[in-house]
């Protein structure tokens, strides 16, 4: 009798697991996320930013919507060293640039990875922008970021305060490694993607 109940519970929790895992992959999943062209620190100049070529490999892998956050007004300086001069200042003064559109059928989504460059610790202004039009509650949000040296920095934790939503386990890729080594990048986004369960 106690092996017949040992079996069955087994099978209750291989049955379940299926079940949840069958369950995230039919989740509407989003990636939303922010990127610079133009010289960025250690690459030189660049045509697609370090940000955007890991939201791609994310969104191929998950099948989900990509959304880039742009500036309405595009004001920033094309040079690195004079990019973080405004975008220093951007955060002392804790603005809220305008953004361009907007994501059709937010509440749709039941997963929303945020991509982030970045910048002083933290995330652009600009993504607090998008974030803060959102009503996120019900989703669970993931961060990832590029960087040069900093790792994920405080960006999960201020995404969870600015989101108030569940925040997975993020994803942090050296900006030059992105631009250089892609294939060595799309290996990590795998790995990460499926110890999360995608
Ligand atoms: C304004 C600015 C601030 C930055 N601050 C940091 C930082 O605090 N820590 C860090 O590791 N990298 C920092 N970086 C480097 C970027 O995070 C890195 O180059 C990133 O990959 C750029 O991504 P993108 O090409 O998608 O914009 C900064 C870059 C800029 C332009």
């Amino acid at each position: 009798m106690k092996k017949i109940i040992l079996a069955l519970t087994i099978l209750t929790i291989i049955l379940l697991s299926w079940a949840v895992k069958a369950e995230e992959k039919n989740m509407k999943t989003l990636i939303v996320y922010f990127s610079r062209t133009g010289e960025q620190y250690s690459v030189g100049n660049i045509t697609k930013g370090n940000t955007a070529i890991v939201a791609e490999m994310i969104a191929r892998e998950t099948n989900g919507d990509l959304f880039e956050v742009k500036l309405q007004s595009d004001t920033y300086p094309a040079g690195y060293t004079e990019l973080t001069q405004v975008a220093k200042q951007e955060k002392s003064q804790n603005t809220r640039p305008a953004i361009i559109g907007d994501v059709e059928n937010f509440d749709d989504y039941d997963v929303v990875f945020v991509g982030s460059p970045v910048w002083w610790a933290d995330m652009p202004m600009a993504l607090y922008t998008f974030i803060e039009k959102h009503d996120w509650s019900g989703k669970t949000v993931v961060p990832f970021v590029t960087h040069e040296g900093s790792g994920l920095s405080e960006i999960p934790a201020n995404l969870k305060k600015a989101t108030g939503a569940k925040t997975l386990s993020g994803l942090a890729i050296y900006g030059h490694e992105a631009q250089n080594s892609p294939d060595k990048v799309q290996t990590k986004v795998s790995v990460w993607l499926k110890e999360l369960g995608f």
